[in-house]
């Protein structure tokens, strides 16, 4: 009876000590999707910004602040499964608030470049702020990258963090109030999606975008020359020496804008007998995507070998803007102080083509009252091992 009560008590010791270890093991694997908020420091007008956290159940974590509802960092998996951050971004808010390149940033009112900061609607002409060679870049003075957003976390199997912010009207030179609305999701396949909504109570113009700067070594160990990119593009925008689109579009086979099939970066961005790689100092070009519509399509890929990251660009919009950190310099540092030197970064800015507004032949950037801007961007990582 005795042998039997202890065969059985020692069963039951097992029993449990193998489900602690399968739990725990579990635990390694798997956690519980989370957001958290904390304080992140004040604005020099005193208002106070947060830093929320977001992490997905395998480990992934999307860092952002309601100021300019930038991402401050963004972890992906190597091959090996180690966790590090695949953007660019500074350490304080005092320093996003004294000079950042629109790192991590959503940009708008307009994402991009209006010639001469000018353009007309309904017969009247309106006149933005000139802060780019003589022309309006990403929606002027105070864009959108740096005014404060309401933020609702969304907790959830996938947590989302949402942004609102009202622009007024005659804000930086563009007519009518626009209400926008920006949620991030961390997705349990490793996405960061980008939903933007917009409604506005005057015609205006508009065309949102997320500014993140990209580095797939994780930590910026180096510059982004070896990535391969892949762009789903077989037009692109050519531009003129101020970077403004010269109204044409023009096929990319036989160029350096040739990204149809797998190309290394470094490959040919110095071509400098390349006009526009001349212009653009590499490239900083809008390239047109294949497909028609507004639906979801594949509309980048980059791969990094050494790490073995792979990030695809999913979006709604009809073109992507691909910069390669051209004017990056060293000027600004990022965390532990460490500078961002030129073509440290490629950024994949999805969006509507630059200067539509004084481009008839261009995709409409006019948004009415009682129409809804409606825009999907997802960023998915993932890993190659080769
Ligand atoms: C965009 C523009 C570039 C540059 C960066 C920010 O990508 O196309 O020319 O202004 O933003 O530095």
């Amino acid at each position: 009876m005795k042998s039997v009560s202890q065969f059985l008590s020692l069963t039951l010791l097992l029993t449990s000590l193998l489900m602690t270890s399968c739990n725990s093991k579990k635990e390694t694997t798997e956690q519980k999707p989370v957001i958290e908020k904390a304080p992140y420091g004040q604005l020099p007008d005193g208002q106070t910004a947060d830093l929320y956290t977001l992490q997905n159940a395998s480990g992934m974590t999307a860092q952002i602040t309601n100021y300019g509802g930038i991402i401050v960092s963004l972890t992906a998996p190597d091959k090996n499964g180690k966790f590090e951050d695949v953007t660019l971004g500074q350490d304080s808010l005092s320093a996003y608030v004294k000079n950042n390149p629109y790192f991590g940033a959503l940009i708008g009112r307009y994402g991009n470049r209006i010639a001469k900061g000018k353009f007309t609607l309904d017969g009247k002409t309106y006149s933005l702020f000139i802060n780019n060679m003589g022309n309006h870049l990403h929606g002027g003075k105070v864009g959108f990258d740096k005014v404060l957003w309401k933020a609702t976390p969304i907790e959830g199997e996938e947590p989302a963090l949402k942004l609102s912010y009202t622009a007024k009207d005659g804000e930086e030179g563009y007519p009518g109030n626009l209400s926008v609305e920006v949620t991030y999701t961390l997705q349990k396949d490793n996405a960061l999606k980008i939903d933007y909504q917009a409604t506005t109570d005057k015609p205006t113009v508009v065309n949102l975008t997320n500014h993140t700067y990209f580095n797939l070594t994780g930590g910026a160990k180096r510059d982004i020359l070896d990535h391969v990119v892949t762009l789903n593009a077989d037009k692109f925008i050519p531009v003129d020496k101020t970077l403004i689109p010269t109204g044409k579009l023009e096929p990319v086979a036989n160029s350096p804008f040739d990204f149809t099939k797998p190309m290394v970066v470094g490959s040919r961005i110095n071509d400098s007998t390349n006009t526009q790689i001349k212009y653009g100092g590499g490239y900083d070009h809008g390239w047109v995507l294949n497909g028609s519509g507004d639906s979801l399509k594949l509309a980048a890929t980059v791969y990094e070998p050494t790490s073995g990251r792979v990030m695809e660009v999913r979006t709604t919009e009809p073109a992507i803007q691909f910069y390669t950190g051209n004017f990056l310099d060293g000027t600004v540092t990022g965390r532990e102080g460490f500078p961002y030197k030129k073509r440290y970064a490629l950024c994949l800015e999805t969006e509507h083509y630059p200067d539509s507004p004084n481009q008839p032949s261009f995709p409409t950037t006019v948004l009415r009252p009682g129409q809804t801007y409606k825009t999907t961007t997802i960023y998915q990582f993932s890993t190659r091992k080769e």
